[in-house]
């Protein structure tokens, strides 16, 4: 098992592992006492995983409700948020009581965003289940709903009280969602660390994971101690995102996000390379790791299309936006530009 502690305005460990889970009911009593707990999962996650998470709390005498929600990017609703707000006062749960966020990014992001607006705040336990949740959306504290508008418009940041990664639950996760998963690894290794991207570029067994969640998480940990109100270097973490955002609502979420990025990362990696940004050419080799990872390097939107997205997100603020660009693999920066500028490049 290995811990990372993220030090933001509130200081709380990622503990990796194996069994993490078993963790949970000694680190709520160590922590809070003797509260309630609600855990939070989609319908998916809590056939699998429900029901053994219940059992443990039980016998260790910690009072459980559960809230299941149908699965999918469809649930990050503001209507299934203010359903689970229902839910959370109908059960009487109160401030000091603790959500536990059992699932992918959606659990994470719905059950952080009720956790922080449930009665002004009540206690959160991230359990990402998802490897993108476990790599990404478990730490750092963003969460949201999506809106008909566009994804993740209404959302606070509200850091977890603690994050529970038990690899083993990736033993159930499907083959297309542990590929998007690896979009997101594929994207530290680009960001930051190229030792990484090398370990991961033709592919990594489920069951020997637990390193390379940690080395994400602490890449992850370092950029969110540094901006946790994504200000500045958060951005970094963006890479592939922009375009990625775009594809996915694009397509009306038929392109899962990992997939959307993955497409999104070969798309600016290509417009760092036509613009002489890059110092060493990476387009290809990016390109090359997605599809060892089984996923897609393009799609069939055309730049135009996609510039048209682009801009309709919350990312292009004040006529100008923020792309993150390659300069070689394991170094990105960030670029702002007007977005007229952008028009023309992707033209
Ligand atoms: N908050 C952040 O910082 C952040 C960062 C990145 C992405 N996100 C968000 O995360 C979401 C995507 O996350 P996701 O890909 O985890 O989506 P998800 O939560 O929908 O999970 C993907 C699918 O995997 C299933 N699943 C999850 N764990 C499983 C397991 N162990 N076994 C079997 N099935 C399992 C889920 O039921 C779901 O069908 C998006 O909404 C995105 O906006 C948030």
């Amino acid at each position: 098992m290995q811990t990372v502690t993220v030090s933001a305005s509130i200081q709380y460990d990622v503990i990796i592992g194996s069994g993490a889970r078993k963790l949970l009911a000694e680190k709520i009593k160590a922590r809070f006492g003797t509260p309630r707990v609600c855990v939070v999962s989609d319908d998916r996650v809590a056939a699998l995983h429900l029901a053994a998470l219940k059992d443990d709390l039980r016998q260790a005498e910690v009072d459980c409700v559960s809230y299941v929600f149908p699965h999918g990017e469809q649930s990050k609703t503001p209507e299934t948020l203010f359903d689970l707000l229902a839910f959370l006062a109908q059960a009487r749960l109160s401030r000091k009581d603790v959500l536990v966020a059992l699932g992918g990014g959606v659990t994470g992001d719905l059950g952080g965003l009720a956790s922080a607006l449930y009665m002004r705040g009540m206690h959160l336990v991230q359990m990402p289940t998802s490897l993108l949740a476990m790599v990404d959306s478990s730490v750092g504290g963003k969460t949201a709903v999506d809106l008909p508008e566009g994804k993740n418009l209404a959302g606070v940041f509200r850091q977890p009280d603690l994050v529970l990664c038990d690899t083993d639950y990736l033993a159930t996760l499907s083959e297309e969602d542990f590929r998007d998963g690896m979009a997101e690894v594929i994207k530290y290794g680009v960001i930051g660390d190229e030792a990484l991207f090398d370990r991961v570029k033709n592919g990594v067994p489920r069951a020997q994971m637990t390193d390379v969640i940690t080395r994400c998480v602490e890449m992850k940990r370092d950029v969110v101690n540094e901006d946790e109100f994504d200000t500045g270097r958060r951005a970094l973490l963006n890479f592939g995102h922009t375009l990625g955002h775009a594809i996915e609502a694009g397509s009306a979420f038929s392109l899962s996000h990992g997939k959307a990025v993955a497409v999104g990362m070969v798309r600016i990696a290509a417009l760092a390379e036509q613009t002489g940004f890059c110092f060493v050419p990476c387009r290809e080799e990016i390109a090359a790791a997605l599809l060892q990872n089984g996923l897609p390097t393009d799609c069939a939107f055309s730049n135009a299309a996609l510039y048209e997205a682009v801009t309709a997100d919350k990312k292009c603020a004040g006529g100008s936006i923020t792309l993150v660009l390659p300069r070689r693999i394991g170094v990105c920066e960030t670029k702002t530009m007007p977005v007229e500028e952008l028009k023309e490049l992707l033209q």
